[in-house]
C-alpha cells in the first residue's frame, strides 16, 4: 500500500493522533527513540540553536489515556499482562509509560509493511519490558537483534559498573524482512590467528568450510577426502564440487595431520594475500565505533538526546532500500530525517515540539548549502503539517450507526460511560478515538453511550472523559 502522506512530510503533534492517519502497510522502515522514562525533564541549553526545546520524561497514570488501558485489556492480553506485572514490578509510573508505549507500538506495526522493519531506541530504564511488549506486538519469531550501543566512556560509580550503553531493538513484521550485513575496516594492529604461509611464503587468510550443526541427509553430512563433518557435530558448508575446484586451483589449505579436531580440518585459502589496511570485518551486535554528540561535534544543535548521523545512517543503510518510506515517530532534531535524506530514502517525521521543525529546515538547508544534500543546493519543498491525515486504505465503510444493533448485544444494553443499563433507542453510537483526532468509523472505534454520557463526553477523549466520569462518582 503506498503512503498518503507526501515525502518529507513533517508532522507537528501527537504521534499517536497522527499515525492513526496513515494508511497500513506503507512504510518501509521505522526508527523510535522515545523518551525512555528516565524521570527527568530535558530541555536545550540557552544560546544553542535548538533552545527552547524540551519534553518531559517522567511519567504517571494520569498522563496516559486510561481508556487505552481497558482496549489494551480486551483486545491484547499478553500486552495488557506484560504492562499488569511491570507495574507490579516496578511500580505505577513503569506501568504509564508501558500503556503510552504499548499503544503506539501497536499503531507503528499497523501501518509497518509486511516486509519492514523497526528499531527501538531504548536504555536499561525500561529495555527489558520494552522488549517483551515488542514480542507481544511483532511476536517472538520476528525478534531480530538487541543491539548495545557504546555512547559513553566509564565513570566510576558507586554500587553498580558504570552505564555506558543504549539498547537497540531491532524487530520485523515478518521473516521477509530486509537486511544488509555492514562490514568495517577492521583493527589493524590485530593479526587474526587464521592467517597461513602460502605458496610464495607471503601470509593468506583461511576460512572455515564447515559450518555449525549435522544435516540428516545429502553431501553436506558425508565425508570429504576422509573428512567426516558429521562425527565432529558439523556439516560441510559448501558443496563436494566446489571444494573439488578450490583444491584445483591451490586453494584449499590441508593441515599437516589429520586429527579428529576441528583445527585439523582443511580450509579455504583467500586468493590474495593478507593486506591489514583492506581488511574488512562485519559489525556485530555491539557497537563502539560511533561517537555520541560530545560537546564540539560539528553536527551538535543542543538537542537534548540528539543521537548521531553515523548512527541513524547504519540502521538506514542496513534495513531500506533506496526510495523506501522511513517513518520516526519521535523525531525530535530530525537526525533519522536527515539521514534518510543523504542516503535517497522518502520520510516522514512526527514531534510533539514545535521547534523540531525548524531545526529539520534549517539542518537540511545548512547541508544544502555546504553542497552536502540536492543536487545544485536547491531546497527541495518540505511538508510541515499540524492536522491528523486521512487513511485512504479503509474502502467505503457501513455507515457506522448500522453497528447499534451489534453494540448493544456487546454491551448487553449497558452505557459504556456510567455502566447503567437502557432501553436500546436510549443508546447513541460514540466514536471512542474522535473522528476529529483520527479515529474510524471501525468497529473497533465504536461504543454506545446513554444521552448524558454522550452530551459530556463532545469531543474530548476517552482519557478525559472517563477522568471526568470518575471525578462525578459516575464510574
Ligand atoms: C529522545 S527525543 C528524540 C531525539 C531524536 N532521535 C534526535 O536525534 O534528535 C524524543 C522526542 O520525542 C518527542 N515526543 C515525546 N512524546 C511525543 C509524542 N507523543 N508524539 C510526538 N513526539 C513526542 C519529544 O518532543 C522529543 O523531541
Amino acid at each position: 500500500m503506498s503512503p498518503n502522506v507526501k515525502n518529507r512530510t513533517l508532522f507537528t503533534g501527537d504521534n499517536l493522533d497522527i499515525m492513526r492517519g496513515i494508511n497500513s502497510d506503507s512504510v518501509d522502515l521505522i526508527y523510535l527513540d522515545p523518551p525512555f522514562n528516565s524521570n527527568r525533564n530535558y530541555e536545550a541549553p540557552i544560546g544553542s540553536e535548538a533552545a527552547g526545546a524540551a519534553f518531559k520524561d517522567s511519567w504517571t497514570l494520569s498522563d496516559v489515556d486510561l481508556a487505552w488501558h481497558g482496549l489494551i485489556a480486551e483486545k491484547e492480553p499478553a500486552l495488557a499482562s506484560i504492562i499488569e506485572a511491570a507495574g507490579l514490578a516496578h511500580g505505577k509510573g513503569m506501568q504509564a509509560y508501558l500503556t503510552m508505549m504499548a499503544v503506539r507500538l501497536l499503531e507503528l506495526r499497523r501501518i509497518l509493511k509486511p516486509a519492514g522493519s523497526l528499531y527501538l531506541h531504548c536504555d536499561t530504564t525500561a529495555n527489558a519490558y520494552l522488549r517483551m511488549l515488542c514480542d507481544a506486538v511483532f511476536g517472538i519469531a520476528n525478534f531480530r537483534s538487541e543491539i548495545a550501543w557504546k555512547r559513553h566512556n566509564a565513570r566510576s560509580t558507586e554500587k553498580r559498573w558504570p552505564r555506558v550503553h543504549d539498547t537497540i531493538l531491532f524487530v520485523s513484521k515478518s521473516d521477509r524482512f530486509r537486511f544488509a550485513p555492514t562490514k568495517v575496516p577492521g583493527d589493524i594492529t590485530k593479526i587474526p590467528h587464521t592467517l597461513i604461509a602460502g605458496p610464495d611464503g607471503r601470509k593468506y587468510q583461511t576460512y572455515e568450510l564447515t559450518g555449525p550443526g549435522t544435516t540428516a541427509s545429502g553431501e553436506s553430512g558425508r565425508p570429504w577426502r576422509g573428512y567426516d563433518p558429521t562425527a565432529m557435530g558439523r556439516h560441510w558448508a559448501n558443496s563436494h564440487a566446489r571444494m573439488d575446484e578450490w583444491d584445483l586451483a591451490g586453494l584449499i589449505h590441508w593441515p599437516k595431520k589429520k586429527t579428529g579436531s576441528r583445527g585439523g580440518f582443511p580450509r579455504r585459502r583467500a586468493s590474495e594475500p593478507f593486506a591489514p589496511e583492506a581488511r574488512k570485518v562485519t559489525v556485530g551486535d555491539v557497537w563502539t565505533d560511533i561517537d555520541r554528540i560530545n560537546q564540539t561535534a560539528k553536527e551538535r544543535l543542543g538537542y537534548p538526546t540528539q543521537k548521531p548521523l553515523a548512527l541513524l545512517e547504519r540502521i538506514i543503510k542496513a534495513s531500506s532500500n533506496e526510495g523506501d518510506v522511513v517513518l520516526d515517530p519521535f523525531c525530535g532534531c530530525a537526525t533519522a530525517l536527515v539521514a534518510a535524506e543523504t542516503l535517497n530514502r522518502q520520510w516522514i517525521g512526527i514531534d510533539l515540539s514545535s521547534l523540531a521543525v525548524k531545526l529539520v529546515l534549517s539542518r537540511l538547508q545548512k547541508a544544502a548549502d555546504e553542497g552536502a544534500l540536492f543536487d545544485g543546493g536547491r531546497l527541495p519543498e518540505i511538508h510541515h503539517r499540524t492536522d491528523v491525515p486521512k487513511r485512504a486504505d479503509v474502502g467505503k465503510l457501513p455507515p457506522y450507526k448500522t453497528h447499534r444493533h451489534t453494540l448493544y448485544g456487546k454491551q448487553e444494553g449497558h452505557c459504556a460511560g456510567c455502566g447503567h443499563r437502557f432501553p436500546f433507542r436510549n443508546l447513541t453510537v460514540d466514536h471512542i478515538v474522535p473522528k476529529s483526532k483520527g479515529g474510524t468509523d471501525h468497529l473497533g472505534n465504536l461504543q454506545l453511550l446513554c444521552g448524558a454520557c454522550n452530551s459530556m463526553k463532545g469531543t474530548i477523549d476517552q482519557a478525559a472523559f472517563v477522568a471526568k466520569l470518575k471525578a462525578q462518582g459516575l464510574r
